[in-house]
C-alpha cells in the first residue's frame, strides 16, 4: 500500500522511537485480538491471559472496529463531516478512519494519534506520498492542547472536527480526569462537530470485566485498563445531542442490515452525538 496515495500523509519529524519487544503493549495486545501480526512474545501472553475467562473480548473487539466504520460512515455521508481527529488509532487494520471516511467523500482530512512508538513506526512505513490527506500526530491524549496545536496543521479548527475516541479512554486513569480532557477536545471544535466514543464497561458481566481487567493490568504495567459504568460513560456527552440509536452497548449502534446481533450484551459501551450551537 505504501506509495499508493491511499495513506497519503504527514509524518512526525526525527529519529524513530525505540520500542521495547519485551513488555506488553496496549496496540499490540489489541492487534493481537483482532488476528493481527504485529505483536510479540510478552502481548501475545498478556493478551491470552487476559482472554481466559472473558468471552467478550473477541466478538467486542470486531465489533468495535464495526461500530468505527459506520460511525464514519454516518459522518462522511448523512452528517457532512470532512475533518477527522482519531486519537488512539492503534495499528493498521481494516475499517480504519481514513478508510471509512474516503470511501464516503474522498477530500475527507484524517489526523490520528497514538502515543505508542510501533504505532509511529508503521506509520512511517505506510504514510507515504503527497501531504495533507492523512496526517500522524505521535502525541498523549493527556496533552489536549499539544495533539490541537499538532493535528491543526492538517485540520482547520473553524469547520467542524470529529473527535473520535475509541478504546482510548479505557486507557486514561480517573487521576488524569478522562472528562476534563474530552471536555477540553470539545472546546477546540465548533459547534456542528461530532464527538465518537467507545469504552469498555464495569456494570455489564462485571465479575468477568474485572477478572479479566486485572489479568491485563498485572502485565501491561505502562497504560493500565479502568472500566466505566454507563452513567459515566453518558457524562462524556453532556450538553451534546446524542444520535441515534443512542449510547448503547457493543453491537448495537447501527449494526449492518441482516448482521446477526450480539447474543447477549457485550460489556462496552458507543455512541456519537453532535455539538450544538452555543446558546
Ligand atoms: C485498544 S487500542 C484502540 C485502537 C482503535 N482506536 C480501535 O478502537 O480500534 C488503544 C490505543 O490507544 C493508544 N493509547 C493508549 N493510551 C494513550 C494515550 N494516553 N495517548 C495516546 N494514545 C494512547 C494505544 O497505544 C492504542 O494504540
Amino acid at each position: 500500500m505504501a506509495g499508493s496515495g491511499e495513506w497519503a500523509g504527514i509524518l512526525p519529524e526525527g529519529e524513530p522511537p525505540k520500542i521495547d519487544t519485551t513488555v506488553a503493549h496496549p496496540a499490540r495486545i489489541y492487534d493481537y485480538w483482532l488476528g493481527g501480526k504485529d505483536n510479540f512474545a510478552a502481548d501475545r501472553e498478556a493478551a491470552e491471559a487476559t482472554l481466559a475467562g472473558n468471552p467478550y473480548i473477541v466478538p467486542g473487539v470486531r465489533a468495535n472496529r464495526q461500530f468505527l466504520a459506520a460511525a464514519v460512515r454516518y459522518l462522511a455521508g448523512e452528517a457532512g463531516i470532512r475533518q477527522f481527529l482519531d486519537i488512539g488509532t492503534g495499528l493498521p487494520t481494516g475499517n480504519s478512519t481514513h478508510e471509512s471516511a474516503q470511501s464516503v467523500a474522498p477530500d475527507s482530512r484524517v489526523v490520528y494519534v497514538d502515543n505508542d512508538p510501533i504505532v509511529i513506526t508503521h506509520a512511517r512505513a505506510l504514510l507515504v506520498g503527497q501531504p495533507g490527506t492523512t496526517a500522524y500526530v505521535h502525541a498523549d491524549l493527556r496533552d489536549p492542547a499539544g495533539i490541537v496545536r499538532e493535528a491543526s496543521r492538517t485540520l482547520d479548527f473553524g469547520e467542524p472536527v470529529a473527535i473520535m475516541l475509541l478504546m482510548i479512554l479505557m486507557h486514561i486513569s480517573d487521576d488524569d480526569r478522562p472528562h476534563e480532557l474530552v471536555a477540553r477536545l470539545l472546546d477546540a471544535v465548533p459547534p456542528g462537530s461530532y464527538l465518537v466514543i467507545s469504552e469498555t464497561a464495569n456494570d455489564v458481566d462485571a465479575e468477568v470485566i474485572a477478572a479479566s481487567q486485572e489479568e491485563y493490568n498485572q502485565r501491561v504495567t505502562a497504560t493500565q485498563w479502568a472500566s466505566r459504568t454507563s452513567e459515566t460513560f453518558a457524562r462524556y456527552f453532556s450538553g451534546l445531542e446524542i444520535v441515534e440509536p443512542g449510547l448503547v452497548t457493543m453491537g448495537l449502534w447501527r449494526p449492518a442490515p441482516g448482521a446477526a446481533l450480539p447474543p447477549r450484551p457485550i460489556p462496552a459501551y458507543c455512541g456519537v452525538a453532535r455539538k450544538p450551537a452555543a446558546g
